[in-house]
């Protein structure tokens, strides 16, 4: 299980990287054509935050980060799909600086997890 953490932890940050480096791009006004590709990974980084959740679970770490974790990849997904038809005009920076400071948070999630299942006394090999 500690390798499959490690897998999954790097992943998670290569993916957090690019996801970041991508957004700065578009709050930027450059590669519009490339937010399908933000969106892909960026679900594809909630899925890899969810089996993190469920392996800390299985660890036995705090059932609330678990609980938080599994609720926050709903956010992720749920404010990215739909932030385009939020606040409309000027408005609509605070909604990219929301969404910017969510997959912040799931980054910061994802570490504290994978910090937690590997100092976990339950973990399993
Ligand atoms: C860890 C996860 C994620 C991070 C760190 C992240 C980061 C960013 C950043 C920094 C921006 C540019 C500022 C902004 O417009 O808010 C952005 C834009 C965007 N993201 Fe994400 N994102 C993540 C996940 C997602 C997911 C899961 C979706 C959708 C399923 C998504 C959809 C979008 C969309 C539609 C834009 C707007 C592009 C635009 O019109 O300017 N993101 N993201």
């Amino acid at each position: 299980m500690r390798s499959l953490v490690l897998v999954l932890l790097n992943v998670g940050r290569l993916l957090g990287l690019v996801l970041l480096i991508l957004g700065f791009l578009f709050w930027s006004h450059h590669s519009y054509s490339l937010v399908p590709v933000h969106m892909g990974l960026g679900v594809g980084f909630v899925v890899l935050l969810w089996i993190m959740a469920f392996l800390g679970m299985r660890a036995r770490v705090k059932p609330g980060l678990v609980v938080v974790a599994f609720l926050w990849g709903v956010l992720v997904i749920g404010f990215g799909m739909t932030m385009g038809t939020m606040l409309p005009g000027r408005a609509h920076e605070a909604i990219r600086v929301l969404h910017f400071l969510i997959g912040l948070a799931a980054i910061a999630l994802l570490e504290s997890l994978g910090a937690r299942i590997k100092r976990s006394p339950a973990m399993v090999r």
